[in-house]
């Protein structure tokens, strides 16, 4: 059984989690989702930021019990001739461990290890969970004598868990701020979230198809920069792109060759209109992925009329682009796509596009029921996620 700690939107997270490993997910309080399975590679979701194997279930545990099993299980550890020198990172997640009480629980292990002859070094924190870059950095998880203990509680239930990595924020960030090509018009999607959607949509198509993908063919038909190409990429997919603007044409085929290190895929990004576009590979297609025109930024809630105005012309490009593509995929291709919400701040609401409501009519079925919104909390345009495939009959 495995532990995903859950980023910073975890419904994301855990929809991600879902699609990927169906009917073997369940949410462990607010922050966390078991998954039912021996192993997965941290590396190749966007929506966890640690994972962890499970090793004691502990139920109306208190802190002596939990304590005795952890400092009992390392410091015996630190004395196993196989293993040079251990690290250990302690962290407590939605529990009601003090960083004092995880303090004294890494001093034990220490002093015990000492006594049996063992070194032990504990990463020193001042607060009850290690962050994600101290944990990737360190290297928790990753090696046998490098490990992150997990403590997370939910109801009665106690799990210590054992990492297996964190996810490689370095990694992600470079690829982000390094690549030759970006634009802060057109938009920055985190890369992070161009994965959950990646795995999203591959998820689903692997459902339908009651098999793994090795190669998934997918198409970004809003690709911009290129982010959610580059990250199908990176996990083996066959990638195409169209986008309306030549110089954003531009931008994917730079960025992707800067990638890739190649020139191979310049052929797949080609210059396009949604709603109008004859893709002729469109029923070879595993997954459509995008993040659609989500109209004009705006630094404050936009007024009624502004707003009613923005919503019609995105309504009308994303519909339009939907009953475009229809005939054109197959029954077995699922989507991922981002259209664009408003939040009014002022009220704590969101507007959600027209679309949604008769997404039936369409010709498509909606498959997460409840909103999937990613936002910063200073942005007003969020992105809200939808999981697609086609009706069968219109
Ligand atoms: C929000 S951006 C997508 C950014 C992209 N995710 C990235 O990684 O940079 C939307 C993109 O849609 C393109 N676009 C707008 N209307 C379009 C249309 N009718 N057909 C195709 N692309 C369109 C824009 O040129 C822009 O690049």
């Amino acid at each position: 059984m495995i532990l995903c700690i859950l980023g910073r939107q975890p419904e994301l997270g855990l929809t991600e989690l879902e699609s990927l490993y169906p009917g073997k997910v369940t949410r462990f309080g607010s922050e966390a989702a078991l998954v039912n399975i021996d192993h997965l590679d941290i590396q190749n979701l966007g929506g966890s930021q640690k994972a962890a194997r499970v090793v004691y279930n502990l139920y109306n545990a208190k802190i002596s019990e939990i304590s005795h099993k952890i400092i009992d299980s390392y410091s015996k550890r630190a004395i196993r001739k196989d293993l040079s020198k251990l690290t250990i990172g302690i962290s407590a997640y939605n529990a009601n461990i003090k960083t004092t009480q995880i303090k004294k629980i890494g001093a034990a292990i220490k002093f015990n290890a000492k006594k049996l002859g063992g070194t032990v070094r504990i990463i020193p924190n001042n607060d009850p969970v290690l962050n994600t870059a101290t944990s990737h950095h360190n290297k928790l998880g990753l090696r046998e004598n490098k490990k992150e203990i997990i403590i997370i509680q939910h109801n009665s239930r106690t799990i210590i868990a054992e990492s297996i990595g964190a996810q490689n924020i370095t990694a992600l960030a470079k690829r982000d701020q390094t690549r030759p090509k970006r634009d802060a018009f057109v938009g920055m999607l985190p890369p992070k979230l161009a994965l959950m959607m990646y795995n999203m949509a591959i998820g689903k198509s692997q459902s339908i198809l009651n098999k793994k993908l090795s190669q998934p063919a997918i198409l970004d038909p809003f690709c911009g920069t290129g982010v959610i190409l580059q990250e199908a990429y990176l996990r083996g997919a066959k990638i195409y792109g169209t986008d309306l603007n030549p110089k954003m044409v531009n931008y994917t085929q730079q960025n992707i060759a800067w990638l890739t290190k190649s020139q191979a895929y310049k052929l797949h990004i080609q210059q396009g209109d949604a709603t109008i576009h004859t893709w002729n590979y469109a029923n070879e297609l595993n997954a459509v992925i995008c993040e659609t025109y989500l109209g004009q930024p705006f630094n404050s809630t936009p007024n009624p009329t502004k707003l009613e105005q923005v919503k019609g012309n995105c309504n009308n490009i994303i519909s339009n682009f939907l009953e475009n593509i229809h005939p054109q995929i197959n029954q077995k291709t699922a989507l991922c796509i981002a259209i664009p919400a408003w939040r009014d701040t002022e009220f704590n609401t969101i507007h959600r596009l027209p679309l949604i409501k008769y997404i039936d009519k369409l010709g498509y079925n909606l498959h997460n029921k409840n909103p999937l919104l990613y936002f910063r909390e200073n942005q007003i345009v969020a992105r809200d996620i939808l999981i697609l495939t086609k009706i069968k009959s219109r």
